[in-house]
């Protein structure tokens, strides 16, 4: 049974465990719209139906093998301009996590893919909702693969495909709470700077010449940065291109 987390100071304080829902970030976004949802709560379910996806796409995960939650937190600090410093805090948390449990190589695929061995082990849905020039709740949902073996995509994993051992779900939960608050509590005591150097740190093929493909068509670029808006920042022969997700992607 999933249980409260011991060692953060709000994120999980307030946990709702649904057996089955269609999409927990959709079951917190009613939360939030009916009820005055309290900072950091965890809803967890151990069977997401209709799990959503970046782009419009659906998140299969299979029952009882796999975390599917959603935080809801209300981060007033941060200016909707800046709101991909948030993709940026959910991110470094995966990584921290997954290189701590796996020994693992942890990479960030832009904007927020966690890859083990260039593969997804875990999907981030993260829905903002604005009101005036301020963030009034953000939803992040997150999908980690951890005790499924079996996948349609070869280009997806788990934790235990890649460690050979079996994890207990509400441990790992409590554990991933703890570095998701660490790092939020970075952004919120103003730390972007090294958020920022983390995260470009751990892109996936930073610094790789590859090939990608855009609106134009294909060309050999690398991944350098990204900008202060999230935005990816790709060299090429001839310039530096700047890209919001669905301009580019990356082709091997
Ligand atoms: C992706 O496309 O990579 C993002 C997947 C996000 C899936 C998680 S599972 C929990 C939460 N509820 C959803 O419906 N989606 C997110």
């Amino acid at each position: 049974m999933y249980k409260i987390p011991a060692n953060t100071l709000f994120v999980g304080k307030k946990l709702v465990y649904v057996p089955e829902c269609h999409s927990t970030n959709s079951l917190a976004s009613d939360l939030c719209q009916h009820t005055n949802a309290v900072d950091g709560t965890v809803i967890v379910t151990d069977n997401q139906t209709k799990g959503r996806g970046q782009r419009g796409n659906k998140w299969f995960s299979e029952p009882y093998k796999n975390l599917t939650f959603s935080v809801i937190v209300k981060p007033s600090f941060l200016l909707p301009i800046n709101q991909f410093k948030l993709t940026m805090v959910v991110s470094l948390a995966l990584r921290d996590f997954l290189a701590h449990r796996l020994k693992n190589k942890v990479s960030i695929k832009w904007p927020n893919d966690i890859f083990v061995n260039a593969k997804k082990v875990c999907g981030i849905l993260i829905e903002n909702v604005l009101a005036g020039n301020t963030i009034q709740y953000s939803i992040i949902g997150i999908g980690l693969n951890v005790n499924q073996e079996l996948f349609l995509m070869n280009n997806v994993d788990s934790m235990k495909n890649i460690s050979s051992r079996t994890f207990e779900l509400a441990e790992e939960l409590e554990l991933l709470l703890e570095f998701l608050e660490s790092r939020y509590l970075q952004l919120r005591s103003g730390n972007d700077p090294m958020l920022k150097e983390h995260y470009t740190y751990a892109l996936y093929c930073r610094d790789e010449p590859k090939k990608f493909e855009d609106a134009e068509g294909q060309f050999i670029g690398t991944i350098i940065d990204v900008n202060d808006q999230g935005k990816l920042l790709i060299q090429t022969p001839e310039a530096i291109r700047s890209y919001e997700l669905k301009q580019v992607r990356m082709l091997d």
